[in-house]
């Protein structure tokens, strides 16, 4: 939390530079070479996670377990001790991450929700959802200012891409509209990255944020994953016999551990081939290909271990382009991080406490 408070710190100093129109800071070096991630960019990296998340979600826990019967997939999760529906599971990750204060928020929206809690939340945000209804193939950007605050928005349009999207919302007692077919956009989702307020005039859409912030931004995202995989899913599930393996991901009656989900997470968002890596990394791994893989990421997680407050942070470049790389500790936040890494058979440290920095998590990516 601290590391990402120091780290806004940063943006805001980095915002308030580019916003102003006279005076020295409007002539340093940072404004001169307009370095940082374009808006559009940065929510392109976050809208990634979020989709992958989903992805993830949907296709290695509900197609799986629904398939099979192990668990049923149910609106009802919690009553009915079953799994949640993907929009239930982007919905806890959201607040997950809105909560942690960060800047950055996002959520599900549609004019047509089951749940109205889903209505767009403004007039701007209701135009932009319909037009990516009129315009599907492109996320609709804009700014805005609410409050006296600048904002730059992002709706990504949300496609019934299979057949259950479409029964499921055409046939749900509280839903608005009963046609939906398949490649409908059936909503978005609204990503909202906040500027700052003082521009005297409309920023344009060139306006770059600090790599930090996008960095904290995905790294936010992808942590708020895991958590909700591992408290309303895993442990909602409460079926520790499940969790004692960890073997293939696609073997026997098993859950997918927290770590393994997030790595899934990743490799879905990096195939996107937008530039944005993410890694799970530790100096004393249960799997080897979880090690540090060159000098950077061995420095890396030996900085964050003894200076467990912030990401260790370093500029690397591949040919002509440069890439911003950051490593955030992973700390073990519960006794059963540290229970299970002491205590499997592969694990090469068994010495782990509470609250100790046990790897890191690498975020990278390209800035122009
Ligand atoms: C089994 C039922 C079910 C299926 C299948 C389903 N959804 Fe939903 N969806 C819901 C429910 C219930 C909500 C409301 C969740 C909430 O916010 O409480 C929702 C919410 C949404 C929302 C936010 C607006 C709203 O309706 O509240 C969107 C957009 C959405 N779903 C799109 C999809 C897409 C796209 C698919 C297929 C990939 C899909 N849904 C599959 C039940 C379903
Ligand atoms: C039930 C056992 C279990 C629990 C609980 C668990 N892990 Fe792991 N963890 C694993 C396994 C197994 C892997 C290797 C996954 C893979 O195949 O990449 C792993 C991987 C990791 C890695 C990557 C390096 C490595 O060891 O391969 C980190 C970092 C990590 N876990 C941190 C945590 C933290 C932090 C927690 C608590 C929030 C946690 N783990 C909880 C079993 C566990």
């Amino acid at each position: 939390m601290r590391s990402i408070l120091l780290a806004g710190i940063a943006g805001l100093v980095f915002l308030m530079s580019v916003g102003l129109e006279t005076g020295p800071a409007a002539e340093s070096e940072s404004v001169k070479n307009n370095e940082g991630v374009r808006a559009r960019i940065a929510a392109d990296y976050i809208y990634a996670v979020i989709e992958a998340g989903r992805m993830a979600y949907s296709r290695y826990i509900v197609d799986r377990f629904n398939q099979d019967g192990t668990f049923k997939v149910t609106e009802n999760w919690k009553a009915e001790k079953g799994l949640l529906l993907p929009a239930q599971f982007l919905k806890l990750s959201s607040s997950e991450t809105n909560s942690k204060g960060i800047g950055m928020r996002y959520r599900l929206s549609s004019v047509w929700p089951l749940n109205t809690d889903n209505l767009p939340r403004s007039e701007t945000e209701k135009s932009g959802l319909l037009e990516v209804l009129r315009n599907p193939d492109e996320p609709f950007t804009w700014i805005v200012q609410k409050n006296g605050l600048w904002y730059y928005q992002a709706i990504y349009p949300d496609k019934a891409v299979s057949q259950t999207c479409v029964e499921c919302h055409n046939q749900h007692p509280a839903s608005p509209k009963r046609d939906f077919k398949i490649g409908d956009v059936m909503g978005g989702i609204v990503i909202d990255l906040p500027l700052g307020s003082r521009f005297r005039k409309k920023p344009d859409e060139s306006i770059a944020l600090p790599p930090e912030v996008v960095a904290d931004y995905v790294h936010a995202v992808l942590e708020s994953d895991r958590t909700v995989y591992a408290n309303h899913v895993v442990q909602h599930l409460e079926n520790g016999e499940l969790l004692k393996t960890s073997g293939p991901v696609k073997t026997g009656p098993q859950l997918m551990l927290p770590a393994q989900f997030l790595k899934k997470v990743s490799q879905i968002a990096a195939r996107k081939s937008i530039g944005l890596e993410m890694n799970l990394l530790s100096l004393w791994p249960i799997n080897p290909q979880n090690a540090p893989s060159n000098e950077f990421e061995r420095d890396a997680l030996e900085w964050v271990s003894i200076h467990p407050v912030r990401p260790f942070v370093r500029w690397t470049r591949a040919g002509n382009v440069r890439y911003f790389n950051a490593v955030y500790p992973d700390y073990a936040i519960s006794t059963a991080c540290v229970e299970c890494h002491n205590q499997h058979p592969t694990s090469p440290r068994n010495d782990f406490k509470l609250n100790d920095v046990m790897g890191g998590l690498r975020v990278s990516f390209p800035v122009k």
